[in-house]
This record gives C-alpha cells, structure tokens and sequence, in this order.
C-alpha cells in the first residue's frame, strides 16, 4: 500500500526547469522527499513526480499561468519513486530575463495546511471525474466555477485555503 510521507515544518522543496519544464535544478529536500538522486532527475520532465491521483485541470492551469509570465499556487499530490505520496503547498513563478522573456520557471514547495487538503481532495476527485467522463475544457469550467462560488480568484482561493484554521 502507497504511504503518505509528511513534509515537515519550514521545509522548502525546490526545483528549477527550462521552459518545456525540463528539470535543471532539485534541492535536497526535493531529492530527499521524492526519493530520487540528482542524476535520476535532472533534464527530466517534470512529471516524473506526477501522481495519477491530480487532475489534468490543475496543470493545465499552472502551465497557462506561468507561460503568461504570472505565479501560481497549488495543492499538489506527488509521488515519490517508491509509489508513496507526499501533498505540497507550491508556488510556481516564471524565471524573467531584463528583457521581460520568460526563460525558464522555479517553485518553492511547502509543508500544506491539512485542513484545506480534505477540501482539496475531494476537489480533485470531483475534477478527474469530470475530466474522465467530458474532457479537460469541462474540468477547466469546473474548476473556474468552483472559485467563482467562492468569490476569489485561483490564487486567491489557494492562498486563503493554505491560511485557514
Ligand atoms: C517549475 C515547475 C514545477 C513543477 N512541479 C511539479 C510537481 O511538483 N509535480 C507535478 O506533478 N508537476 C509539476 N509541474 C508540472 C509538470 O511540468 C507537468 O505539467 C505535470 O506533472 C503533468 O504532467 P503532464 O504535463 O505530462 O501531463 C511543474 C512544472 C513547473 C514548470
């Protein structure tokens, strides 16, 4: 059976890419949490930690985000090589050049408010669902009028989720 992994407290996760999201840097946290070695990640794609368990919408909405040069949040579920998982609270953000070229991207990984993970989850699951049955357009919908009913933006939502008691 696939265990859980807790990050810890004040951990930060790091990792760099290119633009087609090739891996170009992992801290040691990132090697330590995904159970990889540096030379097992680097110049991979990052999906190399992609847990089947997270919806396509999600990075759909990441890659949308950060290619327009803006940062994102989310909640997301890894897996570690073993087929253990560990949930993060990441920030992703577009690396820029003094030209304004996007050149690359960077996140920062922290430990996730468990409180806003078992809003999450079942989010996540509702997405797939919607996904599986009627295509990544509907869980993109989905996910827009989920914070809509809430009266945030995306980031807004993540944010307040991550800060709530
Ligand atoms: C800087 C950066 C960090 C990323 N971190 C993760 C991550 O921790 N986990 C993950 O599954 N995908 C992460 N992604 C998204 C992956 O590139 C990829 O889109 C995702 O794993 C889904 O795989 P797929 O695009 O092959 O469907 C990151 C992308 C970037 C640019």
């Amino acid at each position: 059976m696939p265990k859980e992994i807790f990050l810890q407290e004040g951990t930060l996760i790091t990792s760099k890419t290119d633009l087609k999201g090739l891996i170009v840097y992992a801290n040691n946290d990132f090697l330590k949490y995904a159970d990889f070695s540096m030379k097992e990640v680097l110049n991979q794609p990052h999906n190399i930690v992609r847990h089947s368990d997270m919806p396509r919408t999600v990075f759909k909405f990441l890659w949308d985000y950060v290619k327009e040069g803006k940062e994102i949040f989310a909640y997301v579920k890894n897996r570690t090589k073993n087929n253990d998982y560990y949930w993060v609270f990441a920030n992703v953000t577009p690396s820029i050049d003094t030209n304004n070229n996007v050149i690359g991207y960077y996140s920062v990984r922290r430990m996730p408010n468990r409180n806003a993970i078992a809003t999450i989850e079942k989010l996540y699951n509702d997405l797939l669902k919607i996904e599986q049955q009627q295509g990544i357009n509907k869980g993109v919908e989905a996910l827009k009028d989920f914070c809509k009913s809430t009266g945030k933006t995306y980031n807004e939502l993540i944010f307040s989720l991550q800060n709530s008691k």
